[in-house]
């Protein structure tokens, strides 16, 4: 067990550690810029079909639930298409209304085992939708039963806390973002080029948050002994809140919440005094302007803040105890840098509390019951 774990403590951090690699294997020979095209070989024969979808399904549960949020964004974004993001639990109860001829089904499985997922393949089968797998564990029932599919190549995860399942996910959400914003001309081939660009450099950019770790370690050591977490952010940052307070949650049982950002009145706000920190995924984009206000609310209430936000922006200096830079990327994509700074606080939090990380209580890597 100690060689599988390349010299470090934890299957979790070698896994957070590994996600340059990961990632770039979830790209390889498959986003290759100056080609003008993305190859995702394992959707050849559904792309038409795809392409023409007027209605976007993803079912998923848990961390890969998270992606599913991440992917409604870029594909709505991109791609144009009406995206809905289920719980395949809740899905497959539901008795959902499908359409074979404008509904497709995208189910996302780090495991390819869990149960409810499974499920919501076969309803759709069930219906006459076509559904698609994004899938890391090759061979496993859901990538055998799915009509089509891409496997995320993160190679095995240990850890029950999912990381670079989860980056890997994203990334391959954004290459069927990117894929399908073109084909459908939503793209121009200049901005095809653009996002692929943009999506082959997220590697080495996550070398580079993770060169940074030592910053999260000593805020790690700060907030250990905190009951209470929240995590905010907006727009495509708002699935990384939830996925940041469900790695503490899991592994260092801390109870933490995600939110988004401007739901905070409606509720969370109450929570705010000195002893509960707010985590922020603050980058300069579209909503920066209201995040801000957000964070001065937070502050106004003794609150303690700690950021995440993009390279060179001292807006925040002032504000939080902590601000954590990721480098500067396209909106889009800035979750596959936001979500790394997170799974290091949890981590770390969870070492310092003497938890056991690759086996929290009561988890299962991979949930085969209902
Ligand atoms: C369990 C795991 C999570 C995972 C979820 C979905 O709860 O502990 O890490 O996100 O199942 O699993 P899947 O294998 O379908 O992605």
């Amino acid at each position: 067990e100690e060689i599988a774990k390349g010299g470090y403590d934890h299957f979790m951090l070698k896994e957070i550690m590994e996600q340059p690699e990961s990632v770039a294997n979830a790209m390889r020979g498959r986003v290759r810029p100056g080609e003008g095209q993305i190859k995702l070989g394992g959707l050849d024969d559904v792309l038409p079909q795809l392409t023409a979808a007027e209605r976007i399904v993803i079912c998923a549960c848990g961390t890969s639930w998270h992606a599913g949020l991440v992917g409604e964004y870029l594909i709505e974004r991109l791609a144009r298409v009406n995206v809905e993001v289920e719980y395949a639990s809740e899905f497959r109860y539901r008795n959902p209304v499908l359409d074979p001829e404008r509904d497709v089904v995208v189910v996302i499985s780090q495991s390819g085992e869990t149960a409810d997922t499974l499920a919501a393949v076969r309803q759709a089968q069930g219906a006459g939708v076509l559904a698609i797998g994004l899938v890391n564990a090759v061979g496993s029932t859901i990538a055998r039963e799915t009509d089509a599919g891409v496997y995320l190549h993160a190679g095995p995860e240990i850890g029950v806390a999912s990381t670079k399942a989860f980056t890997a996910q994203v990334a391959v959400l954004a290459q069927i973002a990117i894929l399908l914003g073109h084909e459908r001309g939503v793209l121009s081939d200049e901005d095809f080029e653009t996002h692929v660009e943009a999506l082959s450099k997220i590697p080495e950019q996550i070398q580079t948050v993770l060169d940074g770790a030592e910053l999260i370690e000593r805020m790690a050591r700060d907030y250990r002994y905190a009951s209470n977490f929240l995590y905010l952010g907006r727009g495509v940052n708002y699935p990384v809140a939830l996925e940041g307070a469900l790695k503490l949650k899991e592994i260092s049982y801390i109870h933490a919440e995600g939110y988004p950002a401007a739901e905070m009145k409606h509720g969370p706000i109450a929570l705010i005094d000195q002893f509960m920190p707010t985590v922020f995924i603050a980058t300069r984009d579209a909503t920066y302007d209201k995040i801000i206000s957000n964070v001065e609310e937070v502050v106004a209430r003794g609150g303690t803040v700690i950021a995440i936000t993009d390279e060179g922006n001292e807006g925040l200096d002032e504000l939080a105890e902590y601000v954590v830079e990721v480098p500067k990327t396209l909106d889009a994509f800035e979750p596959l840098l936001t979500v790394v700074p997170l799974q290091l606080l949890s981590y770390h939090i969870a070492v310092m509390r003497g938890c056991n990380v690759d086996q929290p209580r009561n988890l299962a890597k991979s949930v085969t019951v209902e």
